[in-house]
């Protein structure tokens, strides 16, 4: 099956120009989501070697390397506050698409609670159209950004929680970026804190999340 294109609808023809040549450092949806060549074979994306892997990769210098394959991890929902609900200034105006790494799900699964080494992904899509076949509503479009959150004592032992948050998404929207710093807290951990239902997630959006807490296999749909 061919690869989707989730070129960025915002992407300037210069920016597409130097992204071809390969003169920034950095890469687009596009260039990750095609380059399935070398990527497909190198990595085991089986879930046996998910569960064992670290699932957030540490450089030398703190910052977090951008998670791959997370989309083959469990999907936990799509929170979507969409400008037109919002006077048009919705702070965070495009889908959520969030998901969760495997070892870090089937500890939830059996706990209820967020293990240490959790890595929680967020990535942003557009808001496409309004109207489909089914009727009026919101309908996904392409890809726009990515947002991590690692629970890691060891690496962020004086964060709430342990949680430390990444951006690997341009201001422009038009690039994501290899590493991510932490951010500092007060730009997110101000409202995660205080608002998230437990340990800085918002589990209170996420049936899949809830419908599984400390259930085992009962919540994973079916049973
Ligand atoms: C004004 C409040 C607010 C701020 C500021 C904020 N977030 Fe969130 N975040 C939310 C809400 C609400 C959700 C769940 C619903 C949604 O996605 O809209 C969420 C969800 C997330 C999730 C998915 C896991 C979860 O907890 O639900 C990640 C990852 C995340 N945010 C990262 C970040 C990062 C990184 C920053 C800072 C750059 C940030 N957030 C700033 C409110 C906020």
């Amino acid at each position: 099956m061919k690869t989707v294109n989730h070129n960025f609808q915002r992407r300037s023809p210069l920016m597409a120009c130097l992204l071809a040549a390969g003169l920034l450092g950095n890469i687009a949806f596009a260039d990750a989501a095609d380059s399935t060549g070398a990527v497909g074979t190198a990595i085991d994306t089986s879930m046996a070697a998910m569960t064992k892997e670290p699932m957030a990769r540490f450089n030398g210098d703190g910052t977090l390397m951008r998670p791959t394959g997370y989309r083959e991890w469990i999907y936990i929902g799509s929170p979507l506050t969409p400008n037109d609900m919002n006077n048009g200034k919705a702070a965070f105006p495009e889908f959520h698409n969030v998901y969760i790494d495997p070892a870090s799900w089937a500890h939830w699964k059996k706990t209820g609670e967020f293990r240490d080494g959790t890595l929680i992904v967020k990535e942003l899509l557009s808001v496409a159209t309004k109207s489909s076949f089914s009727g009026n509503g919101y309908f996904m479009g392409e890809y726009q950004g990515l947002e991590a959150m690692v629970k890691d004592p060891s690496r962020f032992p004086k964060a709430d929680s342990y949680w430390g948050f990444f951006r690997f998404t341009t201001e422009d929207h038009n690039r994501l970026l290899k590493t991510s710093k932490v951010v500092p807290s007060s730009a997110c951990v101000s409202c995660h804190a205080p608002n998230a239902q437990q340990d800085m997630v918002f589990v209170q959006h996420y049936p899949v999340l809830r419908a599984a807490k400390g259930r085992g296999e009962a919540g994973t749909g079916g049973k």
